[in-house]
């Protein structure tokens, strides 16, 4: 141990710089011995009594300080616990002149000093010593200034969070839906109101009429919006997947289940759920959302607890609800409680005059995405979109502007020409059929004219395809093809 070729050499911190050593004690004799055992190897700080010693902590960044177990005015361990307060990660010794063991153990073991050296010491295994001590610290420091990076990591992810949050905030903030006719003006004002309460809301409107946006548009402008908004399309998943989506399962609860998972329910907590496309739910997880509604509590499949949730809920639909109640395909008691407050987005047919704003604000959004300066419409291509029968809706000009600008190259205007042909061979029909103004030059668009306007009608009264198949005389198959032929929106489903 005392042979000095097993000393190994010195530490040095992470700049190539001598660490520093602080060390206090009464007696010169100790200082200076100590000073001479370690000088060469580290930059040496020497204090007389406590209070120099921690002047020189102030000043320097100390690594290790060495203290006498009894100083002037105060012992070793009560000036080593002062030591902590100013410099917390500097490694901690005690001198000891006698082995009162009990004391010794006492101060180690308060986990606060590294190890003590016996007076008189070996210099050379206080120098092993020494370097042990060193390269703790140098790993606790390392420790520490990864913690300090990760910390700085996660703040930055904090903030970008907090930008991207605002921003989807932004982008579906009430200014993202345009609209001026009396009916949408209806729409945002009920909507700003309930926006402001925790009110389950009901969104019925046909397809593409934008009630993915509006719900959004609920939840960031209300007080939930720092919390998250989730959405589950209802009628997408087989019926154990989507009870599992939305309230979770235990490991094991069916083939599959290999963890515990959260649902939805869960992860919205504070903040919204959008069940979108109820009118698809079984009757069975009818009842299971029936009672969240009634309860504000979940049982994850498979578990024993229920567990009480605070989430809003804005459901949406394409299908009429109150007709299927009265079918006895949706619970009554399920559709009262969606519709606490019930908003219906008109088809777009039915507020023309929102059709050049929209169309304009798509043309913008899609000359900005493909780096196209298309500025306009002629006036005959928006007289043709403006008399579109739209039965996509908002979606389906958003379709057709977007389709043409990708075909468009470097046009100025949009003409009708660009129009896609459905769109421009297809005038708008708001009459019944028997006064549809048929264009009799051209025999086949009069009777696709026709076409349209029974296959919606039907559409529209039975609420579905199967059901209007049987009302027009034909198999729901050729129906289909038929609708798929005439450029129809498949509006009801099925
Ligand atoms: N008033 C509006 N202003 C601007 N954009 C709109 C407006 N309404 C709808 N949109 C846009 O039209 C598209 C369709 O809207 P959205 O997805 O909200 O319809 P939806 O009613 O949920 O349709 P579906 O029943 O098929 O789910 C989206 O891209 C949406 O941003
Ligand atoms: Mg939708």
């Amino acid at each position: 141990m005392t042979d000095s070729s097993e000393v190994p050499s010195a530490l040095v911190d992470p700049t190539g710089r001598q660490y520093a050593i602080l060390i206090v004690d009464d007696e010169e004799g100790i200082r200076e011995s100590l000073e001479l055992t370690l000088g060469d190897d580290y930059r040496v700080f020497t204090a007389k009594n406590a209070q120099e010693g921690l002047d020189v902590l102030e000043r320097e960044p100390i690594a290790l300080v060495i203290a006498d177990q009894v100083l002037p005015g105060m012992t070793g361990v009560e000036f080593l616990e002062k030591v902590i307060e100013r410099n917390p990660t500097a490694i901690r010794m005690m001198l000891t002149g006698y082995a009162d063991v009990a004391s010794i153990v006492r101060a180690v073991n308060e986990g606060r000093i590294y190890r003590y050296i016996p007076k008189p010491w070996e210099p050379a295994e206080l120098r092993v010593n020494v370097r042990r001590a060193l390269e703790s610290y140098s790993l606790a420091t390392e420790n520490a200034s990864l913690a300090a990076a990760l910390r700085d990591a996660n703040e930055r992810l904090r903030q970008e969070n907090l930008y991207l949050r605002r921003e989807v905030a932004r982008k579906y903030a009430f200014e993202s839906l345009i609209g001026t006719a009396p009916s949408m003006l209806r729409v945002f004002e009920v909507m700003e109101k309930v926006a402001q309460t925790d009110a389950t809301v009901l969104l019925s409107g046909e397809t593409g009429t934008g009630k993915d946006l509006v719900a959004r548009a609920i939840h960031y402008a209300g007080t939930r919006k720092s919390a998250r908004f989730v959405a589950q399309n209802c009628g997408a998943l087989p019926d154990t997947l989507l009870e599992s989506e939305l309230f979770g399962h235990k490991r094991g609860s069916f083939t599959g289940a290999h963890e515990d998972k959260k649902g939805l329910f869960e992860l919205a907590h504070a903040g919204t759920i959008f069940l979108d496309e109820i009118g698809e739910t079984n009757p069975g997880m009818q009842v299971r959302l029936l009672r969240v509604l009634q309860d504000g509590e979940i049982r994850p499949l498979g578990a024993s607890d229920v567990r009480r949730v605070d989430v809003r809920v804005i459901a949406a639909t394409n299908r009429d609800l109150r007709k299927m109640v009265q079918d006895g395909t949706f619970r009554e008691d399920l559709y009262y409680r969606l519709r606490v407050v019930e908003i219906t987005i008109p088809p777009l047919r039915e507020r023309r005059e929102d059709i050049p704003a929209l169309a304009h604000h798509f043309l913008e959004d899609a000359n900005k995405r493909m780096g196209r300066q298309i500025k306009g419409f002629t006036n005959a291509a928006m007289d043709r979109l403006v008399g579109h029968e739209w039965s996509g809706n908002v979606r389906e000009l958003e379709n057709e502007v977007e389709r043409i600008v990708a075909l468009a190259g470097d046009a100025d205007l949009i003409n009708l020409e660009m129009l896609s042909e459905h769109v421009r061979g297809r005038p708008a029909l708001d009459e019944s059929p028997a006064d549809v103004e048929i264009d009799a030059s051209d025999l086949n668009v009069a009777v696709d004219e026709l076409k349209r306007k029974l296959i919606r009608q039907a559409l529209e009264e039975t609420g579905s395809k199967s059901k209007a198949s049987e009302k027009l005389g034909i198999p729901r198959q050729s129906l289909q093809k038929m609708m798929k032929r005439l450029g129809m929106r498949d509006a009801a489903g099925d």
